[in-house]
């Protein structure tokens, strides 16, 4: 963590990500406080941040970056913020794109005015590869025009816009990541990577969208968060980092081993009706990233093989959240699209 910050908010700390950073940076010593934003949607969940809570530089406050005067108060308290907060599942941003522009934009807009007015030393913005839209070849730079094709993505694009604009326009000292596809523990089991090997586990089809053949840059948890922390100690101010580990794989080609890791059969394949306006592919060029001295340490076999593990061994932690508001957005997700797929291989 930066020598300058001791005292730091990360806003969407209960989520997957934000709750591996908040375990990355209490595991060293270079904070006096840690205060943790979140608003405890659907994706929020304490039991990610549960063997935090006795560290007496944690604190956790449960409420809404779009909330003008809690997040007031609380950014007068520290010195810099790192935005997690998002509502970030493509497939509910087609479904109900509401809540991604209140968050993902206006919350956003909340917290860099909170930084400008008590002249934050640091802002880092967690953005996404998703805001370079499709990349038919080759890989995106940070300086290529954002491109977005999804609401998720639309919104998200918006806040990393907003807050380069906050460094040009109020000299705020932001900095912007924009990472890969992101797998590893405590991912909320609606994304392809947790879906997948909780259905596996439970013998239940895996709904693969379209051919199957779209590409994503997938990169573990660990290694996104120990890039973040790099970011924010020491990249340019105004400047966007991209945040990737190089493993291209196909969604069949994913599947297959994760599959294969959990001895289950092909046949649990189902292949169905697509998204509507799909990325085939994301690739991200991350030279400007290497440049400050990172390298992912997790290769894709060894972190898919410890992600299943995981999953494995912590049935405890996802089995309750696959009930309530998950099931029915299960079935408004996948009940026409699965009676109607096809078993695949
Ligand atoms: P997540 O959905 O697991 O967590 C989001 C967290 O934000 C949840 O804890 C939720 O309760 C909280 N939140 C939502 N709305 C809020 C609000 N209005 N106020 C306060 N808290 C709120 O998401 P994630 O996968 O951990 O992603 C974290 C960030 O990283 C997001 O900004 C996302 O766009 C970005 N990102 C994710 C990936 C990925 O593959 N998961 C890749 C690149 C970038
Ligand atoms: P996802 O985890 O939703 O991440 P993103 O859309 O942000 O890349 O999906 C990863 C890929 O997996 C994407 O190409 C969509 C695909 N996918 C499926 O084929 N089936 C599914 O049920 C889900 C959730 C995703």
């Amino acid at each position: 963590m930066s020598d300058l910050v001791r005292r730091l908010m990360v806003t969407g700390g209960a989520g997957f990500i934000g709750s591996n950073f908040a375990r990355l940076v209490l595991a060293g010593d270079g904070l006096e406080k840690l205060v943790v934003l979140d608003k405890l949607t659907y994706a929020g969940n304490l039991a990610n941040l549960e063997d935090l809570r006795a560290d007496p530089r944690f604190a956790f406050v449960q409420g809404d970056i779009a909330d003008g005067t809690l997040v007031d108060e609380l950014a007068s308290d520290v010195q810099a913020i790192i935005n997690f907060a998002a509502e970030s599942h493509v497939d509910r941003s087609i479904e109900a794109p509401e809540a991604f522009i209140t968050t993902d934009v206006y919350g956003t807009y909340v917290l860099l005015e909170a930084a400008r007015r008590h002249g934050h030393a640091r802002f880092l913005q967690v953005s996404t590869d998703e805001v370079y839209g499709h990349v038919p070849t080759g890989s995106s730079r940070e300086s290529d025009p954002l491109s977005p094709r999804s609401p998720y993505s639309a919104s998200k694009a918006g806040a990393d816009l907003l807050a380069m604009a906050y460094h040009v326009t109020h000299g705020l000292p932001v900095v912007v990541t924009r990472g890969a596809n992101t797998y590893g523990p405590y991912q909320y089991p609606e994304k392809l990577i947790p879906l997948f090997i909780t259905n596996a586990i439970d013998d239940e089809p895996l709904p693969l969208y379209g051919d199957g053949l779209q590409q994503r840059d997938w990169i573990h948890v660990d290694d996104h968060c120990a890039a973040i922390d790099l970011v924010f100690r020491l990249g340019e101010a105004g400047s966007a980092y991209n945040v990737g580990a190089g493993n291209h794989a196909t969604n069949i080609d994913l599947t297959g081993r994760l599959l294969a890791l959990l001895e289950r059969p092909a046949s649990l394949v189902r292949h169905v009706a697509d998204r509507p306006g799909h990325d085939r592919r994301y690739a991200l060029d991350t030279s400007r990233l290497t440049a400050l001295g990172w390298q992912p340490q997790v290769t894709l076999d060894d972190g898919l093989a410890a992600t299943v593990r995981w999953y494995q061994q912590h049935e405890a932690w996802w089995r309750p959240l696959k009930s309530g508001e998950y099931l029915e957005y299960y079935r408004r997700q996948y009940g026409d699209r699965l009676a109607a797929g096809t078993v695949g291989a």
